[in-house]
């Protein structure tokens, strides 16, 4: 077990870390009490006093924003004020944005009148069932009949060719060409390799893998298998946030009758936030540190978990993998849609696809569509007259935004931009990890300024973000300003 494991352990055993129980770690480990202290106070999630009954937790994020979020904050909060046994806390997106707004009592998803009801009642909602499956078209072969094949015939290079040739690109938000990364690892010559699949999803208006990790988890393990056979790595991890129990358990139970031979495929659950998606944050998360993301280079490519070559790949890429490896054609997507839609959701579309059909997918807009984000808090805001842009890498650059983690959120024409924009930079500015002074005062100033208003102050957004871009360590600073960049420039209001 590394220090990570062993902390959860200990939290499980108690609900809390209690010093004396710290301490004792400490001998038996022969870690030095500061240094376990400098990785439990790194992550939220461990304790260092006793919990209450409930803890309520509710979601202050862009979807949940738009679906009256700061109403719900406020009401939940009164509701729990002065409640012996109850501790409530406003959380960063929880995935959950097709049910905005979204709350949680003991880290169980809820509606807010049921976290009302926990409240009221003093106990924890049972777990909901899991949805009834349903038929997605990029599960259309024998399960894990790819991997058997391509076991057998051993022909893993014409199997990385297809993927290569597929065009496929990571969907975890920098879209790196997913063949080359696999051809990359595979000719790396250091021992042992690590496959690493990224379930960290915490991006406000993300939620796919969500579904995905629920509904289609052989889908994963396969592709994750068919990772490890390419680049010849006998251990394997899934890297799953801690929300997410019910996705857990359905990896879990596939993984009990899923064709390993041999493949070492363990599941490790972040006790961390939106940082620790970072992949260098989560390999250093992994090894039982603090989750602080690395210099780059290198890259986890060759030099990853444990300084050893490591494949990683999001969710939905993993999920997708095993069609393309049999057809050699990449033709679905998946896109999660929230915000101001009639049916917000998951939707597996043909690529190719543009905003205007997948619009009618969820119902249609709520009102009159004014601007949307493409691909997540991370990517700038279009205005409606691109609705018939092409949901693809090459069409959204083009269009001035990006796919990143196709994760579209809506916002109609009653919405005060400069509000969501506000909204999305108050997110990174709560999930910087702190390590780079840029990122970590750049972040609040900016804020600070977009609440100020002053049209002097939002002229200067763009010279902060080109320090942001030329110092931050990480994706998280180099796209904080992205999207109330993209606000100025393309809304007046
Ligand atoms: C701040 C930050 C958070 C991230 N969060 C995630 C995440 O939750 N899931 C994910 O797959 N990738 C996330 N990424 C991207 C990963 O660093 C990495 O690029 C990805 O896991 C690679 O897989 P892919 O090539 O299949 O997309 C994040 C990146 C940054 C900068
Ligand atoms: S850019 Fe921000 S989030 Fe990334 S390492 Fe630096 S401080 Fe941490
Ligand atoms: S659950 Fe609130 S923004 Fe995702």
């Amino acid at each position: 077990m590394n220090l990570i494991e062993e902390l959860y352990a200990l939290q499980e055993k108690h609900g809390w870390l209690r010093e004396e129980d710290l301490r004792a770690l400490s001998d038996r480990i022969n870690v030095p009490l500061y240094e376990i202290e400098g990785v439990s106070s790194f992550y939220p999630h461990f304790r260092k006093t006793p919990p209450g009954k409930l803890h309520v937790a509710a979601c202050r994020d862009l979807s949940c924003h738009l679906a009256g979020g700061a109403a719900a904050i406020a009401r939940l909060k009164g509701y729990c004020a002065g409640k012996k046994g109850v501790e409530f806390h406003e959380t960063s997106c929880l995935g959950r944005c097709d049910s905005a707004p979204a709350c949680a009592v003991n880290d169980e998803p809820m509606s807010l009148a049921q976290a009302e009801q926990c409240v009221k009642s003093m106990k924890p909602l049972p777990p909901a069932p899991s949805p009834s499956p349903r038929r997605w078209r990029c599960d259309d072969g024998e399960p894990y009949g790819v991997l058997r094949d391509v076991r057998k015939s051993g022909d893993v290079d014409s199997m990385i060719e297809r993927i290569r040739k597929s065009g496929l690109r990571g969907m975890g938000g920098a879209g790196f060409p997913t063949g080359v990364k696999w051809d990359l690892v595979r000719k790396e010559k250091a021992t042992p390799k690590y496959v690493v699949c990224n379930a960290d999803e915490s991006e406000p208006g993300t939620f796919k893998d969500r579904v995905i990790l629920e509904e289609l988890p052989h889908l994963v393990i396969e592709g994750i298998a068919l990772g490890a056979l390419a680049v010849g790595a006998k251990e394997a991890w899934i890297y799953i946030r801690h929300e997410y129990v019910r996705e857990r358990k359905a990896i879990e139970r596939a993984l009990k009758t899923a064709p390993l031979d041999g493949l070492d495929l363990r599941v490790f659950v972040s006790p961390g936030g939106y940082i620790l998606g970072e992949e260098t944050a989560l390999l250093e998360a992994l090894e039982g540190k603090r989750g602080e993301p690395r210099n780059k280079p290198p890259y986890p490519g060759t030099h990853g978990l444990h300084g050893k070559p490591t494949l990683m790949n999001n969710v939905e890429t993993f999920a997708l993998v095993p069609r393309i490896a049999r057809t050699g054609e990449h033709r679905y997507k998946f896109f999660s849609v929230s915000g101001d839609v009639a049916k917000p959701g998951v939707h597996e579309v043909e690529v190719g696809t543009t905003l205007r059909q997948l619009l009618d997918l969820c119902g249609g807009v709520k009102g009159h569509l004014k601007a949307f984000l493409p691909g997540g808090a991370s990517t700038g805001f279009l205005p409606a007259d691109k609705i018939d842009v092409v949901m693809d890498w090459k069409p959204l650059q083009e269009a001035g935004s990006a796919l990143g983690s196709g994760a579209v959120v809506v916002v109609n024409d009653t919405r005060d931009m400069l509000d969501l924009a506000r909204n999305l930079t108050a997110f990174f500015r709560n999930e910087s990890c702190g390590k780079c002074v840029p990122c970590r005062v750049g972040t609040e100033k900016a804020v600070i300024m977009i609440d100020g208003r002053k049209p002097e102050d939002l002229a200067l957004l763009p010279e902060l973000n080109e320090t942001l871009l030329q110092t931050s360590i990480c994706g998280l600073g180099q796209a904080a300003l992205t999207p109330v960049l993209s606000v100025l420039q393309r809304f007046k209001k």
